[in-house]
């Protein structure tokens, strides 16, 4: 009998043209799917913060990160052998407690915003997770904050979350600080699944972020790719 040749393999990509797009459309199954398949799986002190701020902030919550895009995060920041850090945006602290876990050993994150309401709930959940010893908080607004920053301090990484139509502006404040091969996040650069419209958003956030993703693209200081990762991360690289 000849044997029969295996089926080939049928990728279930959706794609109506053959134009190069390539996705798999995803949907709750496949969100916990891949929340379950990733390391630091159910972390106690990040779970915790979790809880802590959706039943002190239930109104805001959802401004944290996924948990896989806080993987993602510590491991990025830990390819990177990332000495310095900054953050722009840290409610919580979901977010710094990600990248200071992928830091070097004497590595250091300065974080940046303006709630000492959201951030002494940080403060304490640094504390829980070993980080604090890490981590500079400067309470103020984002831009206040870099006139106070060294010229010659140097950061390997950093992510951007905090208001959309200020995104460009600390952009600009953060690159001239950033080493070459370096990496910016700018997170919910898929503003909720609302881009690639024919016409951009009226709302100011969602303008803004439509605005610099193709600043982005064009720009021949960076390299940058949008991630489909949560709301959408657009992740530079800094070129020389
Ligand atoms: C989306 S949340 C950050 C979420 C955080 N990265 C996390 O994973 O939990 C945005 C944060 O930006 C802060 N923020 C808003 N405007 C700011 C500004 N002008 N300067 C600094 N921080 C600002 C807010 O206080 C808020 O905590």
């Amino acid at each position: 009998m000849p044997r029969k040749s295996p089926k080939p393999y049928k990728p279930q990509f959706n794609h109506k043209s053959n134009d190069g797009l390539k996705y798999v459309p995803l949907n709750e199954r496949l969100c916990r799917y891949v929340n379950e398949c990733r390391s630091h799986k159910g972390d106690h002190v990040l779970e915790a913060l979790r809880k802590e701020t959706e039943k002190k902030f239930p109104d805001v919550v959802q401004m944290q990160i996924g948990r896989d895009q806080g993987t993602f995060m510590t491991a990025l920041v830990g390819s990177l052998g990332t000495r310095r850090a900054i953050e722009i945006g840290t409610f919580t602290g979901y977010s710094s407690i990600c990248i200071a876990r992928g830091l070097t050993n004497h590595g250091r994150l300065i974080c940046l915003d303006v709630s000492e309401e959201w951030t002494n709930v940080a403060r304490k959940y640094w504390s829980l997770a070993g980080v604090d010893g890490k981590i500079d908080l400067y309470l103020g607004p984002a831009a206040d904050a870099f006139k106070q920053l060294h010229s010659s301090l140097m950061f390997e990484f950093a992510f951007i979350d905090a208001d959309k139509p200020g995104y460009d502006t600390y952009y600009e404040l953060v690159l001239p600080h950033m080493r070459k091969n370096g990496v910016i996040l700018f997170d919910n650069m898929l503003w909720g699944g609302k881009l690639g419209q024919k016409k951009s958003p009226k709302h100011p956030n969602g303008s803004a972020i439509d605005k610099l993703n193709r600043k982005l693209a064009r720009d021949p200081r960076v390299e940058s790719v949008l991630l489909s990762i949560g709301d959408g991360v657009n992740m530079c690289r800094v070129l020389g």
